[in-house]
This record gives structure tokens, sequence and C-alpha cells, in this order.
């Protein structure tokens, strides 16, 4: 599909690429021409992502925890051996859990979800940057949520905590690097119908997820990004559905 946006010669990084959203922004940057390098712990649903993307582009495989610095840092020597370069960090993997509220958590549950959703996001960055300032060029586009905005019921404490760090993160990186010509992008969406409702603690059944935003909506908008001329910068994107079941809810209780 041609969508105007060409990437051709750009390296882009996606992390979380085996699937949901990481897995569409891959299919998306590399149907406009971009090379995808694809990241996530799971080899194998990395290596289903990377063989459709070979069909017609170029994709690499890189697994690892990216809550563990040093296998980072591996994938950056993987992008910097082979190319030399890197233009574009999708940084998106995160994660939750089904014990997320406060009458279940445990000191080993908030490790994990700090370090799933802000740790590795923060040492993807660590590893992207010296990249782009190099280059005095570079885009990073992180996958936030709504619970980095706003403080509600669902997504549990620990992750808006980690998402109100990534929103921060990305605006203190566009007050730092902007003179480097480095942009930086938070994406806070909504409902998005990936796996990682499986972790809800009250099941999502499919007729719900079908009126959510879709994975492949997220790849089209970051792809959009991707594809925005060198001077200008998306500081902050919202993206939801327009049957947001928040606002219905807060509709009912006012009836
Ligand atoms: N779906 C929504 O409603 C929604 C809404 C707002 C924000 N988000 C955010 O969107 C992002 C993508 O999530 P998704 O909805 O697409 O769900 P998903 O399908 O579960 O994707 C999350 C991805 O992150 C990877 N990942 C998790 N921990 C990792 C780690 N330590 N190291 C490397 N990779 C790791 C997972 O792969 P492995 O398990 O193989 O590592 C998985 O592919 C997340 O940051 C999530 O918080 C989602």
């Amino acid at each position: 599909m041609s969508t105007g946006t060409d990437l051709t010669g750009k390296i882009a990084w996606v992390t979380g690429a085996g699937s949901g959203i990481g897995e569409a922004a891959a299919l998306a940057l590399a149907d406009a021409g971009a090379t995808v390098i694809l990241t996530g712990r799971r080899p194998g649903p990395l290596e289903d992502v990377a063989r459709r993307i070979n069909q017609t582009g170029s994709a690499h495989v890189q697994p690892a925890d990216l809550t563990q610095s040093e296998q980072v840092e591996q994938v950056g020597d993987f992008i910097r051996a082979t190319f030399g370069r890197l233009d574009i960090l999708v940084n998106n993997a995160g994660i939750n859990i089904v014990d997320r509220h406060w009458d279940k958590l445990t000191p080993h549950s908030i490790d994990t979800m700090i370090q799933g959703n802000l740790t590795g996001a923060l040492y993807c960055v660590t590893v992207a940057l010296p990249f782009m300032r190099a280059q005095q060029d570079g885009l990073l586009i992180h996958t936030a949520s709504m619970a980095g905005r706003f403080i509600g019921g669902v997504s549990g404490p620990i992750y808006t905590i980690a998402k109100h760090g990534i929103v921060a993160m990305s605006h203190g990186l566009n007050m730092q690097e902007c003179v480097n010509g480095i942009r930086s992008t938070v994406f806070l969406p909504g409902e998005v119908a990936t796996p990682i409702l499986d972790k809800r603690p009250t099941p999502v059944p499919p007729e719900v997820r079908a009126r959510m935003v879709q994975p492949a909506d997220c790849g089209d908008l970051i792809r959009y990004i991707a594809g925005m001329p060198k001077h200008l910068v998306m500081n902050e994107v919202h993206l939801s559905p327009t049957h947001n079941r928040g606002y219905i809810a807060a509709l009912q209780r006012q009836l």
C-alpha cells in the first residue's frame, strides 16, 4: 500500500515488535521503505513479523529483554556494526499484570512494572541518542498511554506511574536534544485491541475489542509521524476509540 510516506534508507528500531502496536508499527515503517530492527523477548513472534516484512522489505530480528541493560546495549552494537546509523526508535515495549492494584501489589511486581514500562525504555533511549547526536538527526517515538496523563482505575497505579514517567522523559528529551536535531514524540493511546488486554483483571470480550483502536491504526499514525519533515516535532499525540468506554461509563453515572 502506498501512503506517500517514503522512509527509504531509514533505519528504524522497534521494541515490542512481535505483537500489537509494535508489530503494526514495524509493518507500517517497513511498508514505507524503512529497514526495521525488531526487538522483544520471544524470538518466535519477531521471526514471524520479519518473515512477512522480508517478502518485500527488510527486517532484522534482535531479541532482548529490555530490562537488562547489557542486552539493550547488544542490540545497539548490532545496529552500529550492521548499519552504522539509527534514524527512528519506536520505544514501544510495555507490560501489565493481572494483580495490578494496591491490594495485590508486591515489591517484586512493582519492580516488574517499573522495569518493564520505564527502565527498559530509558535504556533504549541511552542507546539511541549517541547515533542521533552524531547524525544531528533522529526521531524517538515512545508509546506511553492515556494513563500517562490521566489517573484512572483500569491500568493500575504502577503502570500509571511508569507511563507518566514516559511522558516526562519524552518532553525532557526535546528540551535537551532539540539542539542536536533530535525529535521526541510521546504517543498516548486509549484502549487498543492487543494481547496486553489479556492481562486485564476483568476479561475483555471480542465484541468490545472490535470497537477499540486497532493496532494498524497505531501503525498508520507512527508511520505518519516518522514521515514528518525534520523541522517539525509532534510533541504529544492522543488516540482513542470514538466509542470511549471511560466517557460512556461517566455518562452512565450522570443518569
Ligand atoms: N493495548 C492498549 O490498550 C494500550 C493502551 C495504551 C498503551 N499501550 C502500550 O502500548 C505498548 C505496546 O503494547 P500492546 O498494547 O501492543 O501490547 P502487547 O501486544 O502485549 O505488546 C507488548 C510488547 O512488548 C514486548 N515486551 C514486554 N516486555 C518486554 C521486555 N522486558 N523486553 C522486550 N520486550 C518486551 C512484548 O514481547 P515479549 O513478551 O516477547 O517480550 C510485546 O511484544 C505498551 O507500552 C503498552 O503499555 C497499550
